[in-house]
């Protein structure tokens, strides 16, 4: 689309593009947290971060549209890379510990999208496009409140790990 970038305008455009790239690659790697997840509370919550994201993808095709805009895609290295991460990784544990490896991978996620949706949201709101920055900061919502969830399952499963290897600190 752009050879060399001369106006916010196609920044902007660009990462929107960008941002609905990430969204397709994080249902790509919710497929294969959801089949590596060993129990049935992770697979739960691969599950509902996935329908979120599918709301995202709504969300943005919705941005373009408002912007009178085809949607279009531009990757995301970022994303990429954070998908053969958790892929990589999930391969390199034993059984009991391939949860701790998805949630993590899930949180990692979930902050470069954070990340995304506020640049995208502060320039939206900043160019007077009150209708598409109201749409970037509910998914930027989303995002936060996802991360909350997946952060007290991150703990929950740290802690669990680390009693089940012996390695937990004692108690006060
Ligand atoms: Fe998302």
């Amino acid at each position: 689309m752009f050879e060399h970038f001369t106006t916010p305008e196609q920044i902007f455009l660009y990462k929107l593009g960008m941002a609905l790239a990430m969204e397709y690659e994080a249902m790509e790697l919710h497929t294969d947290l959801d089949n590596a997840a060993m129990g049935g509370g992770v697979k739960d919550l691969v599950l509902a971060q996935a329908k979120e994201n599918r709301g995202h993808v709504g969300m943005l095709k919705e941005c373009f549209e408002l912007l009178g805009r085809e949607a279009h895609q531009f990757s995301s290295p970022t994303s990429k890379a954070l998908g053969r991460e958790a892929r990589s990784f999930i391969g390199k544990v034993s059984s009991p510990l391939v949860d701790e490896v998805v949630l993590t991978s899930l949180l990692e996620a979930r902050h470069h999208e954070c990340g995304v949706y506020e640049s995208l949201a502060i320039h939206a709101r900043a160019e007077g496009v009150p209708g598409v920055a109201g749409l970037l900061e509910q998914c930027l919502r989303e995002e936060q409140d996802a991360i909350g969830a997946i952060r007290s399952a991150v703990a929950e499963s740290a802690i669990a790990a680390s009693a089940a290897a012996g390695t937990a600190p004692p108690t006060q």
